[in-house]
């Protein structure tokens, strides 16, 4: 039988006491997180969310009751505070100065023993720290990382409140309208064999709230997706997001940086507006990505033109075939090894490259490349001219068709940077991607696809070649990306019918078929829809970069794995016979093996 809490209240937390709290009588609540029997006498560190003290048990039934406790078991301290003598003083923690003489310890609950330890840095699998979630949560990393979290969603809602937004709920059974990725569905039992969907985004709920008169709508939005997951994607995850009535791009803008401003002042960093925009083009000619990471510099130089007579086998076949020729400058790497620069070439090969031609100057300046022979003297000269590579540079020259071409080099850059140690975590360089094209061209379907969703506005110069050449219309859509991670996507919508019914037309969605997915919308934007757009901002992937963490798992809570399974709970898990007959629902598989 464990003791009773009682009436005990707790009189300070682990985190605390100070020398100014010398000779008090205090009551402290916890876990025990270490035991240090020294015989004669016995110290119990004490652990709650707010820090660490060191208690000790001196004599009598308290030392034999310290000295019988295990790691975290849960425990009442009643005791006085004592300064520490000054050999003993941890200047580490903030509770260092102090220790509590204990005179009673009540052991409120035992504990199994964990299967790891609770401090950040002690070895332990992923998949045990998501199968003991709770104990994972105990340490002092992921507190932190779920405070700032609070901290951060606290501080959106303090902003939009002020600049009169107003957060309203959207459904989360809603009717499947298929966007990007693949609904997660809900069965219905009153209408068997029907089914709900989970929302993807709020996205037409928060458009149908402008035409409501609304306004000005933001919300703090779980949002599910089925698809493939990486460290940055979940399948459930949170947006913050935001529509504005009357809304241009400008505005979208004006009203968002804030938002990351106040996000960033969680973490004491000044975040330096307005942010730069580039180009969708510039970032996929130059960075060979749509979201650049550009805490370096490394951009690709196209060296197309300047090549356009060669008769080099590998430029000649890309430039007879509309491709292009674009090189990267590596700072530094003048002094690969042959074995070295074969690895980049391992690597541009297995990115999608043809090969990768290289060219440096020696350390006695003579002029190097693997092209040389081919090529003379001269031609590298003039690459290595027109890339600005100075004497302790390697440049890399890649040939094909021109996007693959540029991510391959974009693909290479990341990587050369990260092992050049170029992108510091706590750098954060923001950039808004703009205009970004309208249409996907799909080629194994032959059909245009939306790029963002099929209700973003083209560019008004550009809604002139809608029909005429729809590869060429701009969208008013842009991502907000901090060091190469789309952090934030949005547009401006379609407010009027007929260019909706233009875009339907373009995409192939015939008539029926819009009515059959959206007829609910388009009929509610028939009925006085002010101009409107807005932004979703990742909350998961704005709090992972705020709190130095690789992944999104980090800073949620209870996550999933790769495989989209909780560890913890076991969901998804299969359900008795009798809840499916209700749902009219059969089931043709067998259940993955472990599924409960
Ligand atoms: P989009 O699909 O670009 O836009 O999503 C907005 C932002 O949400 C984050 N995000 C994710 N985070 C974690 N896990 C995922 N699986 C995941 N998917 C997306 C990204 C992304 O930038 N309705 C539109 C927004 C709009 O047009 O207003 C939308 O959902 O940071």
């Amino acid at each position: 039988m464990p003791d009773l809490l009682g009436s005990l209240r707790r009189t300070h937390t682990c985190g605390a006491l100070r020398a100014a709290n010398v000779g008090e009588t205090v009551v402290l609540l916890g876990w025990v997180h270490r035991i240090r029997d020294l015989g004669s006498l016995c110290f119990l560190d004490l652990r709650d969310r707010y820090g660490l003290t060191q208690v000790v048990g001196r004599d009598g039934d308290v030392l034999a009751k310290i000295q019988g406790l295990k790691t975290e078991h849960v425990v009442a301290v009643i005791g006085h505070v004592e300064r520490r003598s000054a050999e003993t003083i941890n200047a580490r923690l903030g509770t260092g100065e102090i220790e509590i003489v204990a005179t009673e310890i009540r052991l409120l609950n035992e504990a199994k023993r964990p299967p790891f330890q609770i401090a950040d840095d002690a070895p332990v699998s992923e998949e045990s720290r998501l199968r003991y979630r709770y104990l994972d949560l105990r340490k002092p990393r992921m507190q932190a990382n779920l405070i700032l979290r609070h901290k951060v969603a606290k501080a959106i809602r303090d902003y939009f409140d002020g600049q009169g937004f107003v957060e309203v709920e959207t459904p989360i059974l809603n009717k499947s309208t298929p966007e990007g990725a693949r609904d997660y569905l809900v069965p219905s039992r009153v209408h068997g064999g029907e089914f709900y969907a989970l929302p993807q985004s709020p996205q037409m709920f928060k458009q149908i709230l402008m035409v409501a008169g609304m306004d000005r709508y933001f919300q703090i939005a779980r949002c599910f997706r089925d698809e493939d997951l990486r460290a940055d994607r979940q399948p459930e995850f949170t947006q913050v997001d935001v529509e504005i009535s009357f809304a241009t791009q400008d505005l979208v803008f004006e009203l968002i940086e804030p938002v990351i401003a106040a996000a960033f002042a969680q973490i004491g960093v000044e975040v330096p507006r307005p942010f730069p925009r580039m180009a969708y083009s510039e970032a996929m000619a130059k960075y060979g990505s749509d979201k650049p990471d550009l805490r370096c510099g490394m951009p690709i130089h196209d060296l197309t033109d300047l090549v356009r007579e060669s008769t080099f086998g590998p430029f000649r076949a890309a430039l007879d075939t509309a491709g292009a020729v674009r090189a990267l400058v590596v700072d530094g790497a003048a002094s690969y090894s042959r074995r070295e620069i074969d690895e980049l070439t391992e690597q541009a090969r297995q990115l999608g490259a043809s090969g990768l031609i290289w060219a440096r100057r020696s350390a006695e300046g003579a002029i190097q490349s693997s092209a040389l022979k081919a090529v003379g003297e001269a031609a590298v000269q003039q690459w290595l001219d027109a890339t600005g590579a100075g004497p302790a540079d390697l440049v890399v020259v890649a040939a094909g068709e021109p996007d693959n071409t540029s991510k391959v080099l974009g693909q290479l850059r990341l990587t050369l940077a990260k092992k050049a140690g170029l992108l510091a975590p706590d750098r954060f360089v923001f950039t808004w991607v703009v205009d970004f094209p309208l249409f996907e061209w799909d080629a194994d379907e032959r059909r245009w696809n939306s790029m963002h969703h099929p209700f973003t506005s083209p560019v008004d110069e550009d809604i002139a070649l809608l029909d005429v050449d729809p590869g060429k219309v701009r969208a008013k859509a842009y991502d907000l990306v901090l060091n190469g991670s789309e952090i934030g996507g949005g547009s401006i919508r379609i407010h009027d019918t007929a260019l909706q019914a233009t875009m339907f037309r373009l995409l192939n969605i015939s008539d029926e078929d819009a009515k059959a997915r959206f007829g609910f919308f388009l009929e509610a934007l028939e009925y006085g829809t002010p101009p409107h757009g807005g932004i979703a901002l990742g909350l998961d992937r704005l709090v992972a970069i705020l709190s130095g963490e690789q992944s999104i798992r980090e800073v949620i809570a209870f996550p999933k794995t790769a495989a989209a399974v909780d560890l913890m709970s076991g969901a998804p898990s299969t359900v008795d016979a009798k809840q499916l007959k209700e749902l009219s629902i059969r089931v043709a598989l067998t259940p993955r093996q472990g599924a409960s």
